[in-house]
């Protein structure tokens, strides 16, 4: 099982609004499908939105008609729309260019420009994989035997279009060399992939999972039950900002205050070498999610409410960053400068 998966002519999408009730495969046949799977977070986390794009435009590719040049301007109108789908994590513009790329180049050569868009999708599918098992192999290193993992929203398999996620790779690799984990989960609202996604990818696996709700996070540190923390990552600055799911600052903050190691896990794909964090934009969600809890209305008609979906966590909060090149530790500058060349 992926979160998301190219087959043939259809994208198929785990349904993860249904997680843990139902699982359920949505089958997907044309671009506008996928795009809207990827508005309403039925796939979700910054590694398979991207990929979940880039199969996205494939889809657009293998349908398109007319002369190359028609073609190519219609992907064009394709690629930009989705990117406007969830704009605030680095993967999905980096994947859909390069999917652009290739087909530009099959243009050019006078290649099927299906073909080279489908060519491009599984290598990227197959380099991910490799990039996953890496990010967990080195950061089974970080975990102690008989540790508990504090980690927010959802950075397993569900967030990525391969095997064993980011920050819950570790844990994964970890448990294979014999280590005893144990994962804390932050229930994390609005949308609840801790209590739904995390808990569910791991409880099946039979890994120990506790839920604990977002603001317990400092009482279960005061009390010394955590030992480290691994989030995933939406997008990583040069500098070594980073970009996750709301609600990483705090939690990124009462790691620093207590003493607590806080890891962030990202591929090279969640990079953004050219960015600058105060210009990063954050994706705004609907007020429902915030004001509704399961269909029904709690907050009083006509009291507004906040609903950004990411923040921001300074570089100095950050105790190092595991990718498949390594883990790269401050100063980030010179850490990040050092890997990005190889992406
Ligand atoms: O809004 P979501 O659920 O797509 O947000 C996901 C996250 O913030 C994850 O932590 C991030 O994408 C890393 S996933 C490997």
């Amino acid at each position: 099982m992926r979160a998301v998966e190219l087959r043939g002519d259809r994208v198929l999408i785990l349904d993860q609004t249904l997680l843990p009730h139902s699982v359920r495969v949505l089958e997907c046949r044309t671009p506008e499908e996928v795009a809207e799977a990827i508005r309403e977070m039925r796939v979700r986390g910054a590694p398979a939105v991207g990929m979940a794009g880039a199969m996205a435009l494939a889809l657009a590719a293998l349908r398109s008609r007319g002369s190359p040049e028609e073609r190519l301007r219609r992907l064009e109108e394709v690629a930009e729309r989705l990117r406007g789908t969830r704009p605030t994590g680095a993967d999905l513009s980096r994947r859909l260019e390069q999917v652009m790329e290739e087909v530009r180049r099959a243009a050019r050569e006078g290649g099927d420009l299906g073909r080279a868009a489908v060519e491009e999708v599984r290598r990227r599918m197959r380099e991910y994989d490799e990039a996953e098992r890496r990010m967990g192999e080195h950061g089974a290193g970080l975990i102690g035997d008989g540790a508990t993992v504090l980690t927010h929203c959802n950075a397993g398999w569900l967030a990525t279009p391969g095997k064993y996620g980011t920050a819950l790779s570790a844990v994964r690799f970890a448990r294979k060399r014999g280590k005893r984990v144990r994962v804390l989960a932050t229930e994390t609202r609005p949308l609840l992939q801790g209590a739904r996604l995390t808990a569910w990818e791991l409880s099946r696996e039979g890994i120990e999972v506790t839920v604990i709700t977002d603001g317990m996070v400092g009482y279960c540190m005061s009390k010394g039950m955590v030992d480290l923390v691994a989030v995933g990552a939406d997008r990583v600055f040069r500098d070594g900002h980073v970009v996750n799911k709301v609600g990483t600052y705090p939690i990124a903050s009462l790691a620093r205050r207590h003493g607590v190691p806080f890891y962030v896990f990202a591929p090279l794909s969640t990079f953004d070498p050219v960015g600058r964090a105060e210009e990063v934009e954050i994706e705004q969600r609907g007020e429902r999610e915030v004001a509704e809890v399961a269909g029904r209305r709690l907050v009083p008609e006509g009291v507004r409410v906040l609903n950004p979906a990411f923040d921001l966590t300074p570089p100095e909060l950050v105790t190092a960053i595991v990718t498949e090149e390594g883990i790269l530790r401050p100063p980030f500058r010179r850490s990040i400068s050092r890997v990005l060349g190889k992406d």
